[in-house]
């Protein structure tokens, strides 16, 4: 009931307030690759020119693959953390010799190329290819932390594990992308770290971390 709600709710306000990004504008497994990477520790605002400086300098994967390295990272400049510009090459460049340029669209393929871990690989399969799988990063665990009232501390892989298999299990048949985007968006503009904005919230009728006043001290978190 409570899982019912929340995956419907949250579902129809995405349609109405999703925001129109580069990204979403493509079902292109290699761009959606690319905006994840670059979402990971990047803000949206920020990514979005260098996203689209970075399709059209590198629109496919056998062009990424052949640049020169400090060309991807001139590219990359001022996004920081630029290991991530070197994984996704490297990685790239495993599409194109392993997989004859198609990004693979099965788990333990795309699981096994340098820098995709669980989180690129679960948005990657469900945006591009709409697989149903969970794309649980630090939004999606604070939303769901709250809303099931799970008190588990997210620094254990042991609650991501479990946060992945209830994700799993909230995904409306057909819509895996759409809502795998929907939780990231509603933890992103609503359900933030300090004072959520509940009285927004398309689901704060059966969020039992508001029905029980304690929404904004979760999710538990011990390692800085
Ligand atoms: N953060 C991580 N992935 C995102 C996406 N696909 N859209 C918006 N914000 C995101």
């Amino acid at each position: 009931q409570a899982k019912t709600h929340f995956s419907a709710e949250l579902l129809k306000w995405y349609d109405v307030h999703k925001r129109d990004l580069p990204w979403r504008r493509s079902r292109n497994p290699y761009y959606i690759w690319i905006s994840e990477v670059m979402l990971q520790q990047t803000r949206v605002e920020t990514v979005i020119p260098y996203f689209h400086r970075f399709v059209e300098q590198f629109p496919t994967v056998e062009a990424l693959a052949d640049a020169p390295e400090e060309q991807v990272l001139k590219a990359w400049e001022g996004l920081g953390y630029y290991s991530r510009a070197r994984n996704l090459q490297a990685a790239v460049r495993e599409v194109k010799e392993s997989y004859g340029g198609r990004v693979p669209d099965a788990k333990e393929e795309i699981s096994s190329l340098k820098g995709v871990g669980p989180y690129t690989a679960g948005a990657v399969l469900s945006i591009a290819y709409n697989k149903p799988e969970p794309a649980v990063d630090g939004n999606v665990m604070r939303v769901l932390s709250r809303y099931f009232l799970l008190h588990d501390d997210i620094a254990k892989p042991s609650t991501r594990i479990g946060i992945e298999k209830l994700a799993v299990e909230l995904i409306p048949e057909g819509r895996a992308g759409d809502f795998n985007q929907a939780l990231m968006e509603l933890g992103a503009t609503v359900c933030t770290p300090k004072s959520p904005h509940c009285l927004t919230c398309p689901v704060m009728e059966m969020c039992a971390g508001r029905l029980e006043g304690v929404a904004d001290e979760l999710p538990v978190k011990t390692k800085a």
